[in-house]
């Protein structure tokens, strides 16, 4: 079911459902959320089993703006380092999740089972409203939603309510928040360890928070005697559509689709998708080509929501075209290597 923003009962109805220990489809300006009650691990059991992802894999907590997003950081979180807190400063609200140390005997179904918690302050309106609401508005105090990606496990992340609906199901109560304003996950930055350490690149670059908090961001594999906890995210194989992915430079992909058209296999042949950046293929029968922004920023927007679309027209690879091996472009590489393994 989904909620437009502008009734104004269709944040109250969020609130209410959260309250009652149910889902909601919950918008950020990353992606669509699959939010329940962090602290009340019944609810967030029903993420687990609605996603079909492994109960030890643990969520992230999206928590309200107030006080920059600190109050909310700390009742979940406890010996917050002081490079985390000027990450926090820098960027909350906003596309930053952190992972701090969790306060013992909160969240402890969201954490799965860690002692550390992923915790995210969200840059999308509607989303704060929701979590104000859960806060301040008559009732039971709730201090974060808990909320992966609204999508299957392993699957591609939803960037639209229609998306979100297709995932879950029409049953969800899902605010209709728009199309995600970014397209890409949180960059993740594990702040339990002494140092700064880098898990999920996302629209937030290495460069922008080593210059906030001050210190070097190490690498997860760069770690020593890491033990890193089970995290989808960081999945070799994941945000992936149905149809086979392939991740290829402009001269494969230009190979690739010269012997497509070579083969005297006249119909029926294999239909296949195409995402290229730096030429325009040919048309031709059963090839569906899609053209990707030349900027990282607009390309991460739409690569969800286009790998979705090729899916949908039944193909049975899709043939991406590698991006610049650039800063600017860590986490849309990440997502493609990651849909492609
Ligand atoms: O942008 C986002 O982060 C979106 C929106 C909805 O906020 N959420 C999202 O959630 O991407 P999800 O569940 O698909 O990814 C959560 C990832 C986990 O896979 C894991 O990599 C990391 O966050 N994570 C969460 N808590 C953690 C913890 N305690 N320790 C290590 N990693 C953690
Ligand atoms: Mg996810």
């Amino acid at each position: 079911m989904i909620l437009s923003r502008t009734d104004p009962a269709s944040v109250a109805t969020c609130v209410q459902e959260i309250r009652a220990g149910g889902l909601i489809g919950l918008p950020t300006e990353t992606v669509y959320g699959l939010g329940a009650d962090a602290s009340n691990d019944v609810a967030v059991a029903k993420i687990f089993q609605t996603k079909g992802r492994p109960q030890n894999h643990p969520l992230i907590v999206h928590v309200s703006d107030q006080d920059g997003g600190l109050s909310g950081a700390e009742h979940f979180a406890t010996k917050i380092p002081e490079f985390a807190r000027l990450l926090m400063l820098a960027f909350w609200p906003g596309p930053l999740t952190l992972i701090l140390p969790r306060r013992e005997g909160v969240g402890r179904a969201s954490a799965g089972g860690q002692h550390t918690i992923g915790l995210r302050c969200p840059d999308h309106f509607d989303a704060q409203a929701i979590l104000h609401g859960l806060r301040h508005a008559p009732g039971p105090v709730v201090w974060g939603v808990a909320a992966p990606s609204a999508n299957q496990f392993g699957r591609v992340s939803p960037t639209t309510a229609a998306h979100v609906e297709s995932e879950i199901g029409a049953d969800l109560p899902i605010l209709d928040g728009g199309a995600c304003h970014l397209g890409i996950e949180s960059t993740i930055v594990d702040c339990s360890r002494g140092v700064p350490v880098l898990l999920r690149p996302g629209s937030i670059t290495a460069v922008q928070i080593e210059a906030a908090c001050g210190q070097a961001l190490r690498a997860a594999n760069d770690m020593p005697n890491h033990t890193a906890p089970r995290a989808s995210g960081t999945l070799e194989s994941h945000y992936a559509p149905r149809a086979k992915v392939r991740l290829l430079s402009k001269n494969e992909l230009k190979t690739a689709l010269q012997n497509r058209s070579d083969t005297k296999t006249k119909p029926p042949q294999t239909s296949v998708g195409v995402y290229v950046r730096n030429f325009t293929p040919k048309a031709a029968p059963a090839l569906h080509v899609r053209q990707m922004p030349m900027d990282a920023e607009n390309a991460a927007h739409e690569l969800f929501a286009v790998l979705r679309e090729l899916d949908a027209q039944n193909v049975a690879e899709i043939w991406v075209e590698s991006v610049p091996n650039e800063p600017l472009w860590a986490g849309v590489a990440d997502r493609l290597q990651r849909a492609s393994s």
